[in-house]
């Protein structure tokens, strides 16, 4: 075992340095704000994506692997906007739609039926679709494949850099903890990796087959639940645990032993 000058007692998160206590403390203030950000941005896209607020497997299956039983539209007209035609102009659609909603029939058949009967709701600057217009109507008309695979790398390559960053950081701050047996030391700071490689991995799962939507919650509240713990206990050692004035004595060659 190596040497290690007996004058690092100071080497743990109570008896840290002030600057070096601030300077941990306020990165994870700002990441611990942008954890919950993240949260909160979780809830409002994927949280909405079966129409019901909150998180549900639902959620991560429309959108990773998409609702492939038919379009948005036709989901829609047999369901909230079933009243808003007669049946035969409702089945109209439907078949026209099931067709690959080709644009030859638009102007001479189906622009007059969304006319008629959709477009004083969605017109243009309405709030809600704008069926005046052909692209419009197609966007909705397509069956929903979830998540393309453009979209998928793009943010998987974003997820795994950024927040590997955020749990390196967070590991090293808290492998200055004192008192916390080496297993479970070794296991925080794993974790995080770990089930982020599993969330990354569940979304690809997912597209292609939606039993695996679990993975993602899993993932998720893993390494959630094992960041909030690191950041909490290391908090809790800079700030009220130091204020006993113990010395503990370097944190890291502890962890040799
Ligand atoms: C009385 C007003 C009204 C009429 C008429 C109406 N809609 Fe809607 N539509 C809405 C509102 C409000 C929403 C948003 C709330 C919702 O999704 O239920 C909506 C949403 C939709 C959506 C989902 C759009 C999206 O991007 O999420 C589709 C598809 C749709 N309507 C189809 C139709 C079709 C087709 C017709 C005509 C047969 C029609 N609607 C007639 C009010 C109307």
């Amino acid at each position: 075992m190596k040497s290690i000058p007996p004058n690092f007692a100071w080497f743990n998160l109570p008896n840290l340095p002030m600057p070096v206590k601030v300077l941990f403390s306020g990165y994870l203030l700002a990441i611990g704000l942008g954890l919950c950000m993240a949260g909160l941005q979780i809830m409002q896209t994927h949280g909405m994506a079966d129409g019901k607020p909150g998180l549900s497997l639902d959620d991560i299956v429309y959108s990773y692997y998409g609702n492939r039983s038919g379009s948005k539209l036709e989901s829609k007209l047999n369901g909230s906007m079933k009243g808003m035609s007669t049946p035969e102009v409702r089945l109209g659609i439907i078949k026209w739609v099931r067709n690959g909603a080709p644009e030859t029939e638009w102007e001479p058949q189906f622009k007059g039926i969304f006319n008629q009967y959709c477009v004083q709701c969605h017109g243009p600057g309405s709030g809600v679709a704008d069926f005046s217009q052909y692209e419009e109507v197609k966007k909705v008309a397509k069956i929903d494949e979830g998540a393309s695979i453009q979209a998928l790398i793009r943010s998987s390559h974003i997820h795994l850099f950024g927040i590997s960053f955020i749990f390196f950081f967070v590991g090293f701050i808290f492998s200055f903890a004192v008192g916390v047996p080496k297993w479970l030391k070794i296991s925080a700071i794993a974790i995080p990796f770990a089930f982020l490689i599993v969330d990354v991995f569940s979304w690809w799962l997912t597209r292609w087959n939606p039993s695996f939507a679990w993975l993602t919650l899993v993932g998720g509240f893993g390494y959630s639940i094992a960041a909030t713990i690191m950041w909490f206990m290391s908090m809790y050692q800079m700030w009220v645990l130091s204020r006993n004035g113990k010395i503990y004595g370097n944190a890291w060659e502890a962890d040799l032993k």
